[in-house]
């Protein structure tokens, strides 16, 4: 029988940036690897799921503007990760549920991602678009990504949550 571990989810401090960083890196089929400066500088933007002392997963987000339309900008929910040993027991669910009601506050039109796992965003409520919807998104990130030259041959789904929705 598997022994079941208690976890909280939490907004992220400094000293869980090395282990978002290990987090990370150790999914590099799956996430765009960060820089652990980057992570650093944008350490507010990032929540981690905790474990008896042991980060087993942790998710970030960054607003994505739309040229000349403040109202129209985006949320991109990044860097979704849960640790192996603790996969399949709602962590990624709640860290994604969790990052999306954080930025509620500032009325973004649309959380977006771009994933390898579309199952698992669409049972969050995230439903695949066609990538020349969120031409934003690729200026802004995938423009200059080191694993794909062009977006629209990258594998990758692009999928929205629209957040003005009535609830
Ligand atoms: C995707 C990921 C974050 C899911 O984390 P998790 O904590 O296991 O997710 P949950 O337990 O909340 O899963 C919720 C549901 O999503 C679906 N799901 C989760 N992982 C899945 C997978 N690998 N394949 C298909 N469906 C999946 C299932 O329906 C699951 O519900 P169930 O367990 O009742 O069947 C985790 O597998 C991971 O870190 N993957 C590598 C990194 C990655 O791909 N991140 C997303 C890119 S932005």
């Amino acid at each position: 029988m598997t022994e079941k571990k208690k976890y909280h989810i939490r907004p992220a401090r400094l000293d869980d940036a090395m282990a978002i960083f290990d987090l990370i890196q150790s999914h590099q089929d799956d996430l765009i690897p960060r820089p652990l400066g980057d992570i650093i500088s944008n350490i507010d933007r990032f929540i981690v799921c905790e474990s008896e002392n042991v980060i087993a997963g942790c998710a970030a987000w960054k607003i994505i503007p739309e040229i000349g339309n403040p109202s129209k900008a985006s949320v991109e929910v990044q860097s979704v990760a849960v640790n192996k040993e603790f996969r399949r027991r709602g962590i990624g669910s709640k860290l994604v549920r969790n990052t999306i009601e954080n930025v509620r506050r500032f009325d973004p039109f649309q959380a977006m991602v771009l994933t390898f796992a579309p199952e698992f965003f669409s049972g969050l409520g995230f439903v695949e678009v066609p990538k020349t919807s969120v031409m934003h998104k690729l200026y802004m990130g995938c423009i200059n990504c080191t694993k794909h030259a062009n977006p629209f041959t990258c594998p990758e789904i692009a999928m929205v949550y629209d957040l003005r929705a009535k609830q």
